[in-house]
């Protein structure tokens, strides 16, 4: 049989569809365009072209990782954050959309107080999205990026090496357990695992079942890591830093009694998303 780009297109994307895969017409553009090295779009000026041999197998792999629910990013080893190109793949936590909204408030606070320079702790940097999406605003921030998982640090050494950030400087460990008692932090950052584990059979197969557990979950109601990070991050935060970190919009209450609580951070104010629901929440160190 002869495959026409057009004809595969059909075929597949009733197959993906068939298999509960959402958008499957756009899932397997991007797929064909990526085995073709072509931009998507020109798929449809090429509809005619005869698919040969080593075109066809290729795609069919791809085609089948898509159907059992493997994401996107993941087959095409590429994501794009805040036009950031950056490498993903399996082992390492996908960057979400929301997560901008913690990127561009840690901007905001640079302009606001006019800082150039500073030292950043990343805690959980993943592919390196956040620090990256910072680091290539402000080249001469000194950053620390911690990550508990050696696969999610092969790609933030990638994404550093491909954007030439060398100012990132990578270290494995849980939460603080790298960073010495005399380190100090102007800013510390965190989108860290925040679902509550009783959530996991609710997720989406491409989460559920390919994303890494320890990028997602924290505790049985998904706050381990963010009240650590809440404890600890007043012995690493200079007089007047900054703590940055992304939430559950349904964790807001018990993050305010925290704070409500703890009269070490003299301001603290919640961020929502471009959803309008709680995301993230700042939190200021007094000057002394
Ligand atoms: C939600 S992902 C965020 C990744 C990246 N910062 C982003 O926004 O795309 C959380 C990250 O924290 C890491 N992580 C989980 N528990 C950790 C811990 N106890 N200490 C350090 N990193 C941890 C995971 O491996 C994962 O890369």
């Amino acid at each position: 049989m002869t495959w026409t780009v057009s004809k595969l297109l059909q075929w597949s994307q009733l197959y993906l569809a068939e298999k509960g895969i959402e958008e499957s017409r756009l899932q397997v553009e991007y797929l064909l365009a990526h085995v073709l090295a072509k931009k998507r779009l020109s798929l449809y000026l090429e509809s005619d072209r005869v698919l040969n041999e080593t075109e066809l197998a290729a795609f069919k792999t791809l085609l089948q990782r898509r159907s059992q629910k493997e994401p996107l990013q993941y087959i095409l080893g590429t994501h794009l954050f805040m036009d950031l190109n950056l490498k993903v793949g399996p082992g390492v936590f996908i960057p979400r959309f929301e997560t901008e909204v913690l990127v561009e408030n840690v901007l905001e606070a640079f302009q606001k107080r006019e800082m150039k320079t500073a030292r950043i702790l990343e805690l959980g940097i993943g592919t390196g999205a956040i620090s990256l999406a910072i680091a290539k605003k402000y080249p001469d921030m000194a950053i620390v990026g911690v990550d508990v998982s050696a696969e999610a640090l092969k790609y933030a050494k990638e994404n550093i090496g491909l954007h030439a950030c060398s100012q990132i400087e990578l270290r494995q460990g849980d939460l603080f357990s790298s960073i010495e008692p005399h380190e100090k932090f102007d800013v510390i950052i965190s989108n860290p695992p925040y679902l509550a584990e009783p959530l996991w059979a609710s997720l989406k197969d491409e989460v559920k079942l390919h994303e890494p557990k320890e990028a997602l979950f924290s505790g049985e109601e998904g706050l381990d890591c963010i009240l650590k990070i809440i404890e600890t991050s007043r012995y690493y935060l200079k007089p007047e830093g900054m703590l940055f970190v992304e939430f559950s919009p349904e964790q807001r209450d018990q993050i305010e009694a925290v704070f409500k609580k703890d009269t070490f951070f003299t301001m603290w104010k919640f961020v929502r998303d471009y959803e309008h629901r709680d995301r993230l929440f700042i939190a200021e160190r007094g000057k002394t």
